[in-house]
């Protein structure tokens, strides 16, 4: 008999949780104004509001930190993880910062100013938040097919060449400081982006002489998928991809917290000598001295034994074949479920889930809310909060997708955590249909809302 799948790891240290009531969690929702960024993390029995920063480190890792150098200037531990980004990645040039907006704000503060554009593939929000506060325009270019969580496409964070193209066509180079390319595309689902089409992308973008940047969250989950599903490749050790990925961008803004599996973290990876020049004077006031930049000696050393074990493929499939262990038991409930399943969560088509709520009451929101009711089980909505408003028109943006994400932190949580999971969303999908009211706002913020809206019920008048 062929042996079952199981974990490349055993667990040395354990963190307790605590159940609650149904009672004690419409208390706490209620108090947290319907958004679960308010509410304590105590207040959470599974926590999938994200897989940043909230991973199990190693043992190896623990222990770098114990050779942390911890010098204002030339650390060692600075060193290591520049070796550990030249080795693994491949540039010559690196900053580090506290985490990855940190350095999407450095990098675009020496490179995008008022009236710009940046073309890529669903910009992250924090990524869209600084082009944007720069009075630049980010636009998506993402294929078509990203937004249908029906269709089964292997590469769903693809680029679409025409969209590219057309932007490079109507805009000046001048406006064009960069293309994105997000490996994996947290936004529209955790999809990957094929080899094929960085090569296309980076093929067209030289045409037009623009240079390229990879927002690097999750680089290893997007390298695992091209080994899983991309001919060629299957042979390929998951090191060798991430190598030739990096190969077609020019330079990466990096959140650490993802695929580093280090709980605070980030860089900036540049091939030219003059941007990264730039680059350090704003390193430099915004983050600290270009050889620690927002981080500690010993957050250095634990990233630097991070990236190489992050890029290991038995630690990758055992984290992704979790990750659709959660999304075929939800398959086999009937949840409607984004297909393929993303690197790093589920995402569930509230759409499909809530037909009976509005777009103008947050339906995944709404999704969201019901199952922490239901089990202590925190989600994120992606959808119109995560959106905001145009900052024109100051309307809500509604997008194509209206998804609960379930991201699963690495190496923290079992297969009978997954259960329980899937059985509360079964729960809350049974009885659909006698959810039937959203939210309103009642405040919000004028950029990135999500973090600190405050909802109360909608109510609707009474049907004669
Ligand atoms: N880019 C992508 C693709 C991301 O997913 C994130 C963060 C960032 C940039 C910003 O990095 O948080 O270190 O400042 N995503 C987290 C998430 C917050 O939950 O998906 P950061």
């Amino acid at each position: 008999m062929e042996l079952p799948f199981s974990e490349s790891y055993k667990i040395k240290m354990v963190e307790p949780i605590r159940k609650s009531s149904r009672e004690e969690r419409e208390a706490w929702i209620k108090e947290a104004k319907y958004n679960l960024f308010n509410l304590r993390s105590d207040q959470v029995f599974i926590d999938l509001l994200t897989d940043s920063g909230t991973g199990a480190m190693s043992d190896r890792q623990w222990s770098a930190m114990m050779l942390g150098d911890e010098s204002y200037a030339g650390a060692s531990s600075y060193y290591n993880l520049k070796n550990a980004i030249k080795n693994i990645i491949g540039f010559d040039y690196f900053l580090p910062t506290h985490q990855g907006r940190a350095a999407e704000n450095v990098l675009f503060s020496a490179l995008v100013k008022e009236g710009d554009v940046v073309p890529g593939n669903t910009h992250f929000d924090t990524t869209k938040g600084h082009i944007e506060f720069r009075k630049a325009t980010a636009i998506d270019c993402t294929i078509d097919e990203a937004f249908d969580t029906t269709i089964d496409h292997p590469f769903k964070g693809n680029i679409d060449l025409n969209k590219l193209e057309h932007v490079f066509q109507t805009n000046p180079k001048e406006k064009i400081p960069m293309l994105i390319v997000t490996v994996t595309c947290n936004s529209s689902g955790g999809q990957p982006v094929s080899m094929q089409n960085i090569k296309e992308v980076h093929a067209l973008a030289k045409q037009y002489g623009i240079r390229i940047i990879f927002d690097s969250a999750r680089f290893a989950e997007n390298a695992y998928f091209i080994k899983t599903r991309e001919e060629g490749y299957a042979d390929k050790s998951i090191k060798e991809i991430v190598k030739e990925m990096y190969t077609y961008a020019d330079g990466m803004t990096m959140s650490s917290k993802k695929d580093a599996i280090v709980n605070m973290g980030g860089f900036i990876g540049l091939r030219e000598e003059d941007l990264f020049k730039k680059a350090s004077q704003f390193n430099i006031i915004y983050e600290g001295f270009v050889t620690y930049g927002g981080m500690s000696g010993r957050d250095m050393n634990a990233l630097a034994q991070g990236l190489d074990e992050g890029t290991e493929f038995d630690y990758l499939e055992t984290r992704i074949k979790q990750v659709a262990y959660l999304g075929n038991k939800l398959k086999e409930f009937g949840v409607p479920v984004q297909e393929p399943f993303g690197g790093h969560a589920i995402f569930v088509d509230a759409k499909r889930f809530l037909p009976n709520i509005p777009k103008e009451e947050y339906i995944a929101q709404t999704l969201a809310v019901e199952l922490y009711k239901e089990a202590g089980i925190r989600g994120v909505e992606i959808g119109t909060l995560l959106a905001d408003r145009d900052p024109v028109t100051r309307e809500n943006r509604y997008p194509n997708l209206e998804l609960l994400r379930l991201a699963i932190p690495r190496r923290t949580y079992t297969n009978n955590h997954m259960d329980v999971i899937a059985t509360a969303l079964k729960n809350v999908y049974d009885r659909r249909d006698e959810i039937k009211n959203g939210y309103t706002i009642l405040d919000e913020a004028p950029l990135m809302r999500h973090f600190t809206v405050e909802l109360t019920p909608a109510v609707k008048e009474m049907a004669e």
